[in-house]
């Protein structure tokens, strides 16, 4: 296994008291796999893809859990052996390819950049071989590459950044809405470039979004988040064909062009809840059709419905 979170909890301690943005969420990601992790905006999301990657800006803090990558406890890590392990064999794309990039340094620099920082010993014709094929595959030209970011377009950014998660050979990529602040058809070119970077590059893939269709497109498995917590974990293909979880039928039937036709747009009526202060017991139950008394007292569990597919859930368990 290439990564295993086990019970992990990360809090945002505010003056205005502790927000549980991740409570104790678990998940396991095999080598080779696009896993998705998906839900409402607030739901936790980028946190749990900040905490593998070791950068949770204060006040966040991880409260509790593990983070095993190739079976070492992230967590309990040197510094040293740490830094060899994120930045290089994990990256992560962020959604805002402008306010990564430096508005004074040209394309081409920022990837020379990158590999004179983090990989000292390459050579300087070994550098720029790599940077050379990595810009091709990215679909920028050698002219281009001399340009700076504010030249580009969203799209070409957003390559941009792609580029920079893998010019360190890393082995997990965790993309963080990589194409939400972008139209249709780019976003279409983007999933393409990320999906055949993925096989040449042999990544495993973390997709986070909000957006049902691209978890239905992009990813093998599916870890479905609410107000902080895992509400379902399972094989996409089975997710939506039955999904267990309330709030992930919800979830799903908010999204018109997954649903079979003829069946109505609805919408999951309410708001998720405010972190500071979540309802007690399952955080979904003021807005679950089906919640019931044990719902809005005791506080969710894991249960294994059938191989591959755990769901929490009073209904089933
Ligand atoms: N910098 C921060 N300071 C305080 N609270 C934060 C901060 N960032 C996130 N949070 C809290 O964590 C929750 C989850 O945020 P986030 O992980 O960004 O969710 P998502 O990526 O799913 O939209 C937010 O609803 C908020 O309560
Ligand atoms: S635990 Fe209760 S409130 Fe939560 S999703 Fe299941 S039925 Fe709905
Ligand atoms: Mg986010």
């Amino acid at each position: 296994m290439l990564l295993q979170v086990q019970n992990l909890s990360i809090s945002y301690f505010t003056r205005r008291g502790e927000a549980k943005a991740v409570k104790n969420f678990s998940i396991e990601i095999e080598e080779g796999s696009t896993v998705g992790i998906v839900g409402e905006s607030g739901s936790g999301k980028s946190t749990l893809g900040l905490a593998i990657m070791g950068i949770v800006p204060p006040p966040g803090r991880i409260v509790s859990g593990k983070i095993l990558f190739d079976g070492e406890d992230l967590l309990m890590m040197e510094k040293e052996p740490l830094r060899r392990i994120r930045g290089r064999r994990i990256s992560m794309i962020f959604q805002d390819p402008m306010t990564s990039l430096n508005p004074v340094k040209n394309i081409r620099d920022h990837f020379s950049e990158m590999l004179r920082v983090h990989e000292p010993n390459v050579s300087k014709d070994e550098g720029e071989n790599r940077v050379a094929t990595l810009l091709e595959e990215l679909g920028i030209s050698k002219e281009r590459s001399r340009d700076y970011p504010h030249q580009f377009s969203g799209g070409m950014r957003q390559r941009v950044m792609i580029g920079l998660a893998l010019i360190l050979n890393p082995g997990l990529v965790i993309a963080d809405e990589p194409t939400t602040s972008l139209d249709v058809i780019v976003e279409a070119q983007i999933l393409e470039l990320l999906k055949s970077l993925k096989r040449t590059h042999n990544l495993t893939l973390i997709l986070i979004t909000h957006n049902v269709g691209l978890i239905a497109e992009m990813t093998d498995r599916v870890s479905v988040m609410y107000a902080g917590q895992l509400m379902e974990l399972s094989p996409t293909e089975k997710l939506f064909e039955r999904p267990l979880n309330p709030y992930t039928q919800a979830l799903l039937q908010s999204v018109p062009h997954v649903m079979a036709s003829g069946q109505a747009l609805t919408w999951i009526p309410g708001f998720p809840p405010n972190l500071l202060s979540p309802p007690p017991g399952c955080p979904f139950h003021p807005r679950c059709p089906y919640a019931f008394d044990k719902c809005k007292n005791v506080e969710l569990q894991y249960t294994k419905v059938e191989e591959e597919r755990t769901v929490a859930c009073h209904l089933y368990g």
